[in-house]
């Protein structure tokens, strides 16, 4: 099953793509403004738990409200407190007693407002609360809009690690006002380019060289830019997810870059290094095994490095602020990813820009060797 390769637009109030899958198709709509990119998601009249953080809600809670009830829907929000910590077991079982308070049926709906945070945590109520009820994404950072609210990732955190419990269930509608990337954060919108620049790298050389040659526009939140951009990532995301709704195969390919961000992020602790910084590194980290194990020319390998320092994400943990940092403890963080296996992590490396391939084994001394390409000081 192939997603629809066409960006269809419509007049000046969103641009569509579709996810094809099955009976759980679709849509993405990414537009400037709540109601026309909400309208018709959700049958009218319906019940919609509105589940949003603290953050989000101050700025965007009565607007997102608004365009609900003008979809002739019935909103009963929610606010959660920001931060990573919120996506956990209590608030599951806050949702679920929010969810019976507002009365939700079988065919009500909870819509996620807010970044990957709110979007994991709330879908995962959706996909559990009577079973599944239907589950609207409307994301407001650059990482959901371009890769959390879509493919159907849901979950919490356990005491034991990040994401344990969780679902594959697809939302019912993406809706994405682009003008909440303007209150983003910059920190946060940098960080949500790696995961841009990361769909150059595994799909669209083409991609790559746009982000290249205008990474000012990226900069500085170009509007138009930013949206055929986003529209291009979703698209992307859309094609691998329905070639692969659950990951037995190529949707790995999503996780360059991610063996050692994750595992930095679990070393240094979450909120020292944001996700994206930590996959930037990491896919520098990736990049230069690509061109041991792979065959990427350096000079490619160096378009990526160049890349991500113009767009202000660090290329070395020096740079990302982290000071020494022990391979053993980093290398003991890689084994017990969810991606390994008998401590074997599989690693998606890059043959050229915009194709990679997944499940690569290498052998320790690479794998040690590139971790201090990335913690030289220069890097
Ligand atoms: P987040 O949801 O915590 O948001 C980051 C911060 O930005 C928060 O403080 C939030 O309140 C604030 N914020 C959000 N939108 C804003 C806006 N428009 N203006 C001002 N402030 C705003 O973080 P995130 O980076 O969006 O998501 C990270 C989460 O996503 C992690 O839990 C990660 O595990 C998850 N994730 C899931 C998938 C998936 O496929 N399901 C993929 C990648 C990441
Ligand atoms: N974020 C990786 C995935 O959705 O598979």
């Amino acid at each position: 099953v192939i997603a629809n390769k066409a960006l269809r637009k419509h007049g000046d109030q969103f641009v569509k793509v579709h996810v094809n899958l099955d009976e759980r198709s679709y849509d993405i709509l990414i537009g400037s403004d709540f109601a026309a990119v909400l309208a018709d998601s959700v049958v009218s009249g319906s019940r919609v738990l509105l589940v949003t953080d603290s953050n989000v809600n101050a700025i965007y809670g009565d607007d997102c409200e608004a365009a609900l009830r003008a979809a002739d829907l019935k909103p009963f929000r929610v606010v959660v407190p920001a931060g990573e910590t919120t996506k956990d077991l209590s608030f599951v079982a806050k949702l679920y007693d929010e969810s019976g308070k507002a009365g939700l049926g079988r065919k009500s709906c909870i819509a996620a407002l807010g970044g990957g945070m709110v979007g994991d945590l709330a879908g995962f109520v959706a996909a559990s609360y009577l079973r599944g009820v239907k589950f609207l994404q409307i994301p407001t950072t650059l990482l959901a809009m371009v890769d959390s609210s879509v493919g159907g990732k849901t979950g919490i955190n356990l005491p034991h690690g990040k994401n344990l419990a969780g679902a594959f269930y697809q939302p019912v509608r993406v809706g994405v006002n682009l003008r909440t990337l303007e209150s983003l954060p910059e920190r946060e919108y940098i960080s949500g380019l790696a995961e841009v620049v990361k769909y150059g790298v595994i799909w669209d050389a083409e991609l790559f060289g746009r982000l290249e040659a205008n990474s000012d526009a990226v900069r500085n939140r170009d509007p138009d830019f930013m949206a055929e951009t986003i529209a291009r990532c979703c698209e992307i995301k859309a094609q691998v997810v329905a070639m692969d709704e659950r990951e037995s195969g190529v949707r790995a390919i999503l996780n360059f870059g991610h063996t050692l961000g994750h595992a930095l992020e679990n070393v240094v602790g979450y909120g020292a290094l944001s996700h994206g910084e930590a996959v930037a590194v990491g896919m520098v980290y990736a990049a230069r095994l690509s061109v041991e194990e792979r065959g990427l020319d350096t000079k490619e390998c160096d378009r990526l490095i160049e890349l991500m320092i113009k767009l202000g994400l660090p290329v070395s943990l020096e740079r990302a602020g982290i000071d020494d940092l022990s391979w053993s403890e980093v290398r003991m963080a890689m084994s017990s990813d969810k991606k390994s296996q008998d401590s074997v992590p599989f690693l998606v490396l890059a043959r050229e820009l915009g194709s990679v391939v997944f499940g690569c084994e290498v052998s320790e001394e690479q794998l040690e060797a590139a971790y201090r390409a990335v913690t030289l000081k220069e890097g």
